[in-house]
């Protein structure tokens, strides 16, 4: 493809092989990955940084994505780049566990978390639209929603229809699709006037945005124009037409077929347009996947930095040889590898649970080390997860003790992946339903084959999902179980004690073996013993950070307990205009403030 005229950045293609364009492995994976975001083959929209979903960006402007890539091949293993939605904004001396990028997307305080405060914010070019992996830079291609459904239609056939989907209108095992260029509003109307036998019924328009949702009359040719010129009347004219177009999944639901929401809000949008009988279907979240965040069960997605398709057949490979017993998983990791076509970097992704994601990442690294694959690979995940996200019209939805808004979990998430040394994290809101609707966070651990990797590694892809363990068996769902049992109503009277890897009893013995005093090991003792511990109200996760952070990296100031000089970030090196009101649309593009000792 050819440069375009008028943004000689474009194409942007992420570079592949093994010769490095930033100073290490844990700083290119980011910049691969942010560029890969951009790519043509993966992104809706890179003319205007426009990745997937409405209007999800990787950055906030071509200056601020300029500066993000000059810092980030610049950026030394003991630096972290602040990135606020969109924007460098600062350089922090840190040290090797941290992470070499934490990103906030499009957070804004309660009372001002609206549409319309966030358009009247960006278009002061103070923040952007980041979604869920738009602005956490591991989006992948279709592949994501299309595994995430995979999912989702797998459960519904297992709900609904005996566990296949064989024979109902949805899918055949004739692998038969059929596309029918019209705006939902008006065909599902259709569907009920012509009495069409449907079977299971959802939606995958960007309602989530009322802007990004076409109102039917609007002719698709003319939809930037009148969007742009009365945002608020093209809002009523969408949410209007999400109400006929929900009004027509209820009745097709009344008429018995399988219904439910997909996570883009749509319910609450044509309860706006004046429909009451919106939220009679449920949000596909607690009708069909919530037993499996109870388990910590959740996506896990990875991308060959090589850009070798090789290396991701062979780690389809490593999958299916560390879990046989997964008939569900072998299926889907065999099709993905016959069928899907790789957009941009290779990638996979699989849902995999509590322990598997370790297990998994454990043996990518070991992979890398040993050169089976040509390059390190990055392993993150998207938002539709666990123990990651608050959003009561999608992940959060009906909790069994009513805690569907309740956010800390989500922010929890991101602290917990930060120190437990992810590669990069993110904290975004409104991702996936829209603005006001969803808190949530992301993580990605780059595999660069080295020892301190397999340890981050360890730490985090135990931890992140033992989040949606904790998560769920706090609000009272039973781990082994989903939403069957009931473990308890406050006060939490028995131990939750989720039990700690296979993996970490050899890490612990490996360092015994080295001849230290084991305090992971003596850790694991000490977690068998809550009560005297005072755990008796607490969930046990993994290791336990504080012990084995200090014996594996000694180098950190809080483990040697060595005097550190506090960071400080040089504020001098701005003029004056960053303190006043616009000060930050001024500083769109700059490259950021770097901390100093
Ligand atoms: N369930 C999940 O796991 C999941 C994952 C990703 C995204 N989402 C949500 O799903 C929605 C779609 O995401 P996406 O990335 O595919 O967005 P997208 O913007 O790429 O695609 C949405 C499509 O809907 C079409 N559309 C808009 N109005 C329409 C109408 N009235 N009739 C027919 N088509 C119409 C648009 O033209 C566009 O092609 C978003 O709300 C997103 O947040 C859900």
């Amino acid at each position: 493809m050819t440069s375009s005229p008028s943004n000689p950045r474009l194409p942007i293609h992420a570079a592949t092989g093994t010769d490095l364009t930033a100073r290490s492995w844990q700083t290119e994976a980011p910049l691969r990955m942010l560029m890969n975001n951009l790519d043509p083959e993966v992104a809706e929209d890179p003319d205007h940084l426009v990745v997937y979903g409405g209007t999800g960006r990787a950055a906030r402007s071509w200056e601020a994505y300029d500066a993000i890539v000059d810092t980030l091949r610049d950026l030394a293993d003991d630096e972290t780049l602040l990135v606020q939605s969109g924007k460098p904004v600062a350089v922090m001396r840190t040290h090797t566990w941290a992470p070499r990028v934490l990103i906030a997307n499009s957070n804004l305080v309660g009372d001002w978390a609206s549409w319309e405060e966030f358009r009247r914010l960006e278009d002061l070019g103070l923040t952007m639209y980041g979604q869920m992996t738009a602005g956490s830079w591991i989006y992948i291609g279709t592949q994501g929603i299309l595994q995430g459904t995979y999912e989702t239609f797998a459960a519904v056939a297992d709900k609904r229809f005996g566990g296949t989907l064989a024979g109902t209108i949805t899918v055949t095992r004739r692998a038969l699709s059929i596309g029918v260029l019209g705006n939902a509003a008006e065909m599902l109307p259709r569907l009920l006037e012509m009495d069409a036998p449907v079977d299971v019924v959802t939606d995958q328009t960007s309602a989530h945005d009322p802007l990004a949702y076409l109102p039917v009359g609007v002719p698709f040719e003319e939809w930037e124009e009148r969007r742009t010129a009365d945002p608020a009347a093209f809002t009523k004219e969408a949410q209007a037409s999400m109400a006929a177009h929900v009004r027509a999944m209820v009745e097709l639901q009344d008429r018995g077929a399988e219904v439910f929401d997909y996570g883009n809000s749509i319910r609450d949008e044509a309860r706006k347009g004046g429909y009451d009988r919106a939220f009679e279907f449920p949000g596909f979240v607690p009708a069909y996947i919530r037993p499996q965040f109870c388990g910590g069960r959740g996506p896990f997605r990875w991308a060959a930095l090589s850009g070798d398709p090789a290396d991701i057949a062979a780690t389809d490979r490593a999958i299916l040889e560390l879990f046989p017993e997964d008939e569900k998983l072998r299926r889907w990791i065999t099709m993905a590898g016959e069928r899907v076509h790789f957009q941009g970097l290779p990638s996979r992704i699989c849902w995999l649970g509590y322990g598997e994601r370790a297990r998994a990442g454990a043996k990518f690294n070991e992979m890398v080390a040993s050169g089976e694959l040509a390059a390190p690979v990055v392993i993150g995940r998207d938002h539709l997860d666990c123990g990651s996200v608050a959003s009561p019209y999608r992940e959060t939805e009906s909790m069994l003790d009513g805690s569907d808004a309740i956010a800390d979990w989500a922010l929890l998430n991101a602290l917990v992946n930060t120190a437990s040394g992810a590669t990069w994290v993110s904290i975004h809101h409104g991702g996936g339903v829209g603005i006001g609707r969803s808190i949530h966070a992301g993580q990605v651990v780059v595999a660069d084959g080295t020892e301190l990797a397999a340890e981050k590694i360890e730490r985090v892809l135990t931890n992140d999902p033992g989040m949606g363990v904790v998560r769920h068996v706090d609000a009272g769902y039973d781990r082994q179980h989903g939403d069957v049992r009931r473990l308890r109503r406050r006060p939490l009277r028995r131990r939750q004690l989720v039990p700690p890897l296979p993996g970490h009893r050899r890490l612990a013995r490996r360092r015994r073996g080295a001849g230290g005093p084991d305090a992971g090991e003596d850790r694991l003792r000490r977690a068998d013993r809550p009560r005297q511990r005072g755990l008796s109200r607490t969930m046990v996760i993994g290791p336990s950070l504080t012990d084995e952070t200090c014996m594996s990296a000694p180098k950190t100031p809080r483990c040697t307990g060595a005097p550190r000089r506090s960071s400080s970030v040089h504020t001098a090196s701005y003029n004056g205009s960053e303190t006043g009101p616009g000060a930050a649309a001024a500083q769109v593009g700059r490259r950021p403030l770097r901390a100093s000792p």
